[in-house]
């Protein structure tokens, strides 16, 4: 399995790989994010990878930033979205694509890592709700226990609230 950086000639597999994955309901709204932000321009960079095996693109995901208000200093990312292909889950291609993305943003000097999904999930990488509870999702959240973020340097966090705003692609309040 090799990990790359996904370019917008990615963008036929990312979608079909999203339509495999997520649920009906979900699919068309994951898919086009997905895509989306392989073209957004509002804030860069944005951190798109997709997890290769045999030429075939087998996961992706996806990280942007996130402001936050009156903290400028602080640089924050938001990972979303994350896809397996189901015929390759469990294999530990998510994992190596959200470890590595945060490898990068580390290298990069990012400060915080948000996401907004399963915490039994992203727990596991260290993502907790109370390193995040100082700060406000951009939307109302579905799912309010699904808001984490971790620290990728210490220090960095305050107390809240704080404001937080996400790239365009991610300004859809039902993808929240
Ligand atoms: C979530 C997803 C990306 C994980 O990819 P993967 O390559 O199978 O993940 P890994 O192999 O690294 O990890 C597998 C572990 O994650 C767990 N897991 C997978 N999806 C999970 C979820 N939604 N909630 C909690 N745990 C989950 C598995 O049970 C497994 O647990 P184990 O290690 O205890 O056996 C993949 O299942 C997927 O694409 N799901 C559909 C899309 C989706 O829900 N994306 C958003 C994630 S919140």
């Amino acid at each position: 399995m090799n990990i790359r950086i996904a370019t917008t000639q990615d963008q036929d597999d990312i979608r079909r790989l999203y339509f495999s994955a997520f649920t009906e309901e979900e699919n068309e709204m994951v898919a086009t994010l997905a895509v989306e932000l392989l073209a957004e321009n509002s804030a860069l960079p944005i951190l798109s990878l997709v997890a290769e095996m045999e030429d075939a693109v087998v996961g992706h995901v996806a990280f942007s930033r996130l402001k936050i208000e009156n903290q400028a200093n602080i640089q924050a990312y938001i990972l979303a979205p994350l896809a397996v292909r189901p015929d390759c889950q469990q294999q530990r291609i998510g994992s190596a694509l959200v470890e590595y993305g945060m490898q990068q943003l580390s290298a990069l000097g990012v400060d915080l890592i948000f996401v907004y999904g399963a915490p039994e999930y992203y727990g596991r990488f260290g993502f907790s709700a109370e390193t995040a509870q100082g700060y406000n999702a951009p939307y109302p959240l579905q799912y309010p226990f699904g808001w984490q973020a971790i620290a990728i340097r210490e220090g960095v966090i305050e107390n809240g609230p704080h404001a937080t705003q996400c790239v365009q692609a991610l300004c859809k309040p039902l993808l929240w």
